[in-house]
Protein backbone atom coordinates (compact mmCIF):
# COMPACT_ATOMS: atom_id res chain seq x y z
CA UNK A 1 0.00 0.00 0.00
CA UNK A 2 2.39 2.35 -1.09
CA UNK A 3 -0.19 5.08 -1.45
CA UNK A 4 -0.02 5.42 2.27
CA UNK A 5 3.36 6.62 2.45
CA UNK A 6 3.34 10.65 2.54
CA UNK A 7 4.75 11.93 -0.96
CA UNK A 8 8.13 13.34 0.11
CA UNK A 9 8.68 11.72 2.90
CA UNK A 10 11.46 9.27 3.68
CA UNK A 11 10.22 6.07 5.03
CA UNK A 12 11.72 5.01 8.21
CA UNK A 13 11.91 1.20 7.50
CA UNK A 14 12.84 0.70 11.03
CA UNK A 15 9.38 1.02 12.07
CA UNK A 16 7.51 1.00 8.50
CA UNK A 17 7.02 -1.52 5.76
CA UNK A 18 5.27 -4.07 3.87
CA UNK A 19 3.80 -6.96 5.43
CA UNK A 20 1.49 -10.07 4.15
CA UNK A 21 -1.69 -11.71 6.49
CA UNK A 22 -2.30 -15.53 6.41
CA UNK A 23 -4.34 -15.75 2.98
CA UNK A 24 -1.43 -13.60 1.44
CA UNK A 25 -3.11 -10.24 1.14
CA UNK A 26 -0.62 -7.50 1.25
CA UNK A 27 -0.76 -4.56 4.25
CA UNK A 28 1.12 -1.68 5.12
CA UNK A 29 2.62 -1.31 9.08
CA UNK A 30 3.69 2.25 10.32
CA UNK A 31 3.42 4.24 12.89
CA UNK A 32 0.75 6.29 13.85
CA UNK A 33 0.91 10.12 13.31
CA UNK A 34 -1.05 12.93 14.81
CA UNK A 35 -2.84 13.30 11.59
CA UNK A 36 -4.94 9.75 11.74
CA UNK A 37 -7.28 10.90 13.90
CA UNK A 38 -10.01 10.74 11.05
CA UNK A 39 -8.78 7.43 10.16
CA UNK A 40 -8.88 5.88 13.60
CA UNK A 41 -12.16 7.09 14.01
CA UNK A 42 -13.19 5.44 10.95
CA UNK A 43 -10.82 2.43 12.64
CA UNK A 44 -13.31 2.54 16.38
CA UNK A 45 -16.54 2.32 14.21
CA UNK A 46 -16.03 -0.70 13.13
CA UNK A 47 -14.59 -2.05 16.04
CA UNK A 48 -17.74 -3.51 18.97
CA UNK A 49 -18.23 -2.58 22.24
CA UNK A 50 -16.71 -6.03 23.79
CA UNK A 51 -13.72 -5.68 21.67
CA UNK A 52 -12.93 -2.16 23.09
CA UNK A 53 -13.74 -3.73 26.20
CA UNK A 54 -11.52 -6.37 25.77
CA UNK A 55 -8.71 -4.02 25.01
CA UNK A 56 -8.71 -1.69 27.45
CA UNK A 57 -10.80 -3.66 30.34
CA UNK A 58 -13.38 -1.20 30.82
CA UNK A 59 -16.77 0.14 29.04
CA UNK A 60 -14.41 3.00 26.31
CA UNK A 61 -15.74 5.43 24.18
CA UNK A 62 -14.67 5.14 20.53
CA UNK A 63 -13.36 9.02 20.92
CA UNK A 64 -11.14 7.98 24.16
CA UNK A 65 -9.77 5.10 22.56
CA UNK A 66 -8.47 7.05 19.76
CA UNK A 67 -7.11 9.90 21.83
CA UNK A 68 -5.32 6.82 23.55
CA UNK A 69 -4.14 5.37 20.37
CA UNK A 70 -2.43 8.86 19.18
CA UNK A 71 -0.83 9.62 23.01
CA UNK A 72 2.47 10.72 22.68
CA UNK A 73 3.13 9.58 19.10
CA UNK A 74 5.89 9.44 18.59
CA UNK A 75 7.42 9.10 21.68
CA UNK A 76 10.99 7.58 23.19
CA UNK A 77 9.11 4.99 25.41
CA UNK A 78 6.11 3.93 23.17
CA UNK A 79 5.60 2.63 19.61
CA UNK A 80 2.34 2.64 18.58
CA UNK A 81 1.70 0.84 15.05
CA UNK A 82 -1.15 0.67 12.53
CA UNK A 83 -1.86 -2.20 10.18
CA UNK A 84 -3.18 -0.22 7.25
CA UNK A 85 -4.55 -2.67 3.63
CA UNK A 86 -5.44 -1.56 0.92
CA UNK A 87 -9.46 -2.22 0.15
CA UNK A 88 -11.81 -0.06 -1.99
CA UNK A 89 -12.30 3.39 -1.37
CA UNK A 90 -8.77 3.75 -0.27
CA UNK A 91 -5.87 2.65 2.49
CA UNK A 92 -7.98 1.54 5.78
CA UNK A 93 -6.63 0.88 9.49
CA UNK A 94 -7.46 -2.57 10.14
CA UNK A 95 -5.50 -3.25 13.36
CA UNK A 96 -3.37 -1.01 15.74
CA UNK A 97 -0.72 -2.33 18.27
CA UNK A 98 1.51 -0.49 20.41
CA UNK A 99 3.86 -1.45 23.23
CA UNK A 100 4.75 1.04 26.16
CA UNK A 101 8.25 1.15 28.11
CA UNK A 102 7.84 -0.29 31.74
CA UNK A 103 9.75 3.00 33.73
CA UNK A 104 10.94 1.21 36.28
CA UNK A 105 12.28 -1.92 34.01
CA UNK A 106 13.21 -0.21 30.30
CA UNK A 107 13.93 -4.10 29.27
CA UNK A 108 10.42 -4.43 30.16
CA UNK A 109 6.97 -3.25 27.90
CA UNK A 110 3.74 -3.76 28.05
CA UNK A 111 2.37 -4.59 24.40
CA UNK A 112 -1.78 -4.34 23.34
CA UNK A 113 -3.64 -4.69 20.00
CA UNK A 114 -7.17 -4.24 18.49
CA UNK A 115 -8.32 -5.34 15.06
CA UNK A 116 -11.47 -4.20 13.13
CA UNK A 117 -14.09 -6.91 14.07
CA UNK A 118 -14.64 -7.76 10.51
CA UNK A 119 -10.48 -8.68 10.08
CA UNK A 120 -9.97 -10.94 13.34
CA UNK A 121 -8.15 -14.15 12.36
CA UNK A 122 -6.46 -12.66 8.86
CA UNK A 123 -3.20 -12.90 10.88
CA UNK A 124 -3.11 -8.75 11.84
CA UNK A 125 -2.85 -9.39 15.42
CA UNK A 126 0.26 -11.81 14.89
CA UNK A 127 1.96 -9.99 12.46
CA UNK A 128 1.74 -6.55 14.84
CA UNK A 129 2.92 -8.79 17.44
CA UNK A 130 6.25 -9.58 15.92
CA UNK A 131 6.45 -6.24 14.14
CA UNK A 132 6.48 -4.69 17.78
CA UNK A 133 8.66 -7.63 19.33
CA UNK A 134 11.36 -7.06 16.22
CA UNK A 135 11.91 -3.22 17.02
CA UNK A 136 11.49 -3.14 20.26
CA UNK A 137 14.51 -6.20 20.31
CA UNK A 138 16.65 -3.84 18.40
CA UNK A 139 16.36 -0.96 20.98
CA UNK A 140 17.00 -2.87 23.84
CA UNK A 141 13.76 -4.61 25.67
CA UNK A 142 13.59 -8.05 26.17
CA UNK A 143 10.13 -9.00 27.62
CA UNK A 144 6.93 -8.28 26.62
CA UNK A 145 3.97 -8.15 28.89
CA UNK A 146 0.15 -8.50 27.51
CA UNK A 147 -2.76 -8.96 30.21
CA UNK A 148 -4.95 -10.80 28.47
CA UNK A 149 -9.00 -11.15 30.15
CA UNK A 150 -8.87 -15.12 30.22
CA UNK A 151 -12.18 -15.79 28.01
CA UNK A 152 -10.15 -13.52 25.44
CA UNK A 153 -9.24 -16.92 23.09
CA UNK A 154 -7.91 -15.22 20.28
CA UNK A 155 -6.01 -13.26 22.29
CA UNK A 156 -4.42 -16.31 24.07
CA UNK A 157 -3.83 -17.75 20.62
CA UNK A 158 -1.56 -14.98 19.19
CA UNK A 159 0.31 -15.13 22.46
CA UNK A 160 0.56 -19.18 22.96
CA UNK A 161 1.29 -19.75 18.83
CA UNK A 162 3.77 -16.65 18.51
CA UNK A 163 6.96 -18.87 18.76
CA UNK A 164 8.05 -16.56 21.81
CA UNK A 165 8.76 -18.49 25.39
CA UNK A 166 5.68 -17.45 27.33
CA UNK A 167 4.95 -17.80 31.23
CA UNK A 168 1.69 -17.09 32.47
CA UNK A 169 0.38 -16.17 35.85
CA UNK A 170 -3.28 -14.66 37.09
CA UNK A 171 -2.89 -11.11 38.91
CA UNK A 172 -6.89 -11.22 39.95
CA UNK A 173 -9.12 -11.72 37.38
CA UNK A 174 -6.93 -10.69 34.74
CA UNK A 175 -3.84 -13.25 32.94
CA UNK A 176 -0.58 -11.87 32.56
CA UNK A 177 1.50 -13.18 30.18
CA UNK A 178 5.44 -12.58 29.56
CA UNK A 179 6.68 -13.17 26.16
CA UNK A 180 10.56 -13.69 25.90
CA UNK A 181 11.41 -11.35 22.96
CA UNK A 182 15.39 -11.40 23.08
CA UNK A 183 15.32 -14.39 20.07
CA UNK A 184 13.30 -14.21 17.04
CA UNK A 185 11.31 -17.22 17.46
CA UNK A 186 13.05 -19.86 14.97
CA UNK A 187 9.57 -20.72 13.29
CA UNK A 188 6.88 -18.57 12.62
CA UNK A 189 2.83 -18.81 12.98
CA UNK A 190 3.07 -17.68 8.78
CA UNK A 191 5.62 -16.05 6.80
CA UNK A 192 3.13 -13.32 7.49
CA UNK A 193 5.83 -10.35 7.26
CA UNK A 194 9.30 -9.29 5.52
CA UNK A 195 10.38 -7.22 8.76
CA UNK A 196 9.47 -9.95 11.19
CA UNK A 197 11.19 -12.57 9.00
CA UNK A 198 14.27 -10.78 8.28
CA UNK A 199 15.23 -10.48 12.21
C1 LIG B 1 -7.19 -10.31 20.05
C2 LIG B 1 -7.07 -9.72 18.65
C3 LIG B 1 -6.14 -8.50 18.72
C4 LIG B 1 -6.44 -10.80 17.74
O1 LIG B 1 -6.23 -10.20 16.49
P1 LIG B 1 -6.36 -11.10 15.16
O2 LIG B 1 -5.85 -10.26 14.05
O3 LIG B 1 -7.73 -11.64 15.03
O4 LIG B 1 -5.32 -12.25 15.51
P2 LIG B 1 -4.77 -13.38 14.54
O5 LIG B 1 -5.62 -13.47 13.33
O6 LIG B 1 -3.32 -13.13 14.36
O7 LIG B 1 -4.94 -14.66 15.45
C5 LIG B 1 -6.19 -14.94 16.08
C6 LIG B 1 -6.12 -16.32 16.70
O8 LIG B 1 -7.32 -16.61 17.37
C7 LIG B 1 -8.03 -17.67 16.72
N1 LIG B 1 -9.45 -17.42 16.83
C8 LIG B 1 -10.30 -18.18 17.51
N2 LIG B 1 -11.50 -17.67 17.46
C9 LIG B 1 -11.47 -16.56 16.72
C10 LIG B 1 -12.41 -15.61 16.30
N3 LIG B 1 -13.70 -15.69 16.62
N4 LIG B 1 -12.00 -14.59 15.55
C11 LIG B 1 -10.71 -14.50 15.23
N5 LIG B 1 -9.77 -15.36 15.61
C12 LIG B 1 -10.14 -16.40 16.33
C13 LIG B 1 -7.44 -17.67 15.34
O9 LIG B 1 -7.60 -18.88 14.72
C14 LIG B 1 -5.99 -17.38 15.64
O10 LIG B 1 -5.38 -18.49 16.24
P3 LIG B 1 -4.08 -19.18 15.62
O11 LIG B 1 -2.96 -18.22 15.85
O12 LIG B 1 -3.97 -20.44 16.40
O13 LIG B 1 -4.40 -19.39 14.18
C15 LIG B 1 -8.45 -9.33 18.07
O14 LIG B 1 -9.29 -10.43 18.18
C16 LIG B 1 -9.06 -8.13 18.78
O15 LIG B 1 -8.89 -6.99 18.37
N6 LIG B 1 -9.80 -8.38 19.90
C17 LIG B 1 -10.37 -7.29 20.67
C18 LIG B 1 -9.28 -6.53 21.44
C19 LIG B 1 -8.48 -7.45 22.33
O16 LIG B 1 -8.96 -8.43 22.83
N7 LIG B 1 -7.18 -7.10 22.53
C20 LIG B 1 -6.32 -7.91 23.36
C21 LIG B 1 -6.00 -7.22 24.64
S1 LIG B 1 -4.28 -6.83 24.59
Amino acid sequence: MSEDVIPGSPVDWELEGPGALRDGTPIWVRPVRPTDRNDLMDFVAHVSTDSLEMRYFAATRPETAVEEMLRGSPAEDRVSLLAVGGVQGGPRVLGQGEYVLDRADPSTAEAAFLVRDAWHGYGIGTVLLHWLAQIARGRGVHRFVVYVQPTNRPMLDVVRNSGFPVVESEEGYVLRIDLSIVEPPSALPFAESGHATAG
